[in-house]
């Protein structure tokens, strides 16, 4: 997710039980032409394999140049975007705009899938809009480019996040081939990932937003799949767990950062970890100030003490 996976928090997902994680999007045309701060966003570190490059873009040549490029970061395999509705990234002729080309979708899956020397998957939507939604052509055209394995978000581009993710669209592709089909929208608990796995019978599980502030889903997802790593956290995390991750999280950001950068990029995260807790509006607010990792520490501290006399939030 752009402007949220990095590579702390790629990390932590990772050490929580994630099977795979995913770079932000990064232009094709960017790492094409090694562009500085593209490049830099492409690094990731050993501990966070197998992590996917994603790639978005409108043109196969720079799709071809960007894998051979990357090559030498040695991804364990790249990813094709074909799903981001952003505004900016549609006019440019990226993204979820070219679901209503497959044929450009051939043309760049094909020259993503002849450059590279490792599996390309892809990531779409249901289509462009209600009514034109084609997910099901598109994925038998991206097989049939030798993609390994396609991600399916079930929301039109015109839906952009809002109303609810129909799973019945994943269903459909995955009865429709023969490679890994990973369902994607709208998991935000152990109990909907096994309701995913069991109406679309999808092989993997995509979680977006609903990592935020909470890694821990994913080892609370292969409980509930009884497959995959557990991380070190077993059931719903009280606020000592959490206040730990939090402070896990921040101490990676500013190892990766530095200290003035990384609590600043941390405030977001940090608003997620305590969202839902009862009487942490104030924290919240206090959080979004904080300028150093000291700042920080003493606000949990502080919180702390008064949380005690609360519970640990419900069960998923
Ligand atoms: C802020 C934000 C940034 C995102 N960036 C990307 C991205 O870079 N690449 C991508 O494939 N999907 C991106 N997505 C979409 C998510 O990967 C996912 O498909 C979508 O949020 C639905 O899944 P969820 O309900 O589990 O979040 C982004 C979503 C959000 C909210």
């Amino acid at each position: 997710m752009a402007g949220i996976t990095d590579s702390p928090f790629r990390l932590l997902c990772r050490r929580h039980g994630a099977a795979m994680v995913y770079t932000e999007m990064l232009s094709a045309e960017g790492l094409d032409r090694c562009h500085g701060k593209t490049w830099r966003m492409a690094a990731f570190r050993e501990e966070e394999r197998p992590v996917a490059l994603q790639l978005f873009g409108s043109r196969p040549e720079a799709f071809a140049g960007a894998v051979k490029r990357c090559g030498e970061l040695d991804p364990d395999c790249f990813d094709l975007n074909f799903g981001c509705p952003a505004p900016k990234v549609v006019r440019g002729g990226g993204g979820s705009i070219l679901l209503r080309d497959p044929k450009a979708v051939a043309s760049i899956a094909e020259a993503a899938v002849r450059a590279a020397d490792r599996p390309v998957l892809a990531k779409i939507r249901s289509g462009w809009e209600i009514g034109s939604e084609n997910a099901v052509e598109v994925a038998r055209v991206l097989e049939g480019c030798g993609v390994a394995a396609i991600a399916v978000h079930g929301r039109t581009r015109a839906q952009m996040f809002s109303g609810s993710a129909d799973w019945s669209v994943i269903a459909r592709v995955k009865q429709s081939v023969s490679v890994p089909v990973i369902g994607n929208g709208d998991v935000r608990s152990a109990g909907d990932a096994a309701r995913m796995v069991g109406q679309t019978g999808c092989d993997l599980v995509m979680v977006g937003r609903a990592a935020q502030g909470a890694p821990w889903i994913f080892s609370e997802i292969n409980g509930a799949l009884g497959g995959g790593k557990r991380g070190p956290l077993s059931g719903r995390p009280d606020w000592p767990q959490r206040a730990a991750v939090l402070g896990e999280h921040l101490r990676l950001m500013v190892e990766a950062k530095g200290e003035a950068r990384g609590v600043l990029e941390m405030r977001k995260h940090m608003g997620w970890y305590v969202k839902a807790l009862p009487g942490a509006a104030r924290l919240r607010q206090e959080l979004m100030k904080a300028e150093t990792v000291t700042q920080v520490t003493e606000m949990l501290e502080e919180f702390g003490r008064s949380a005690e006399r609360f519970p640990p939030p419900p069960p998923a």
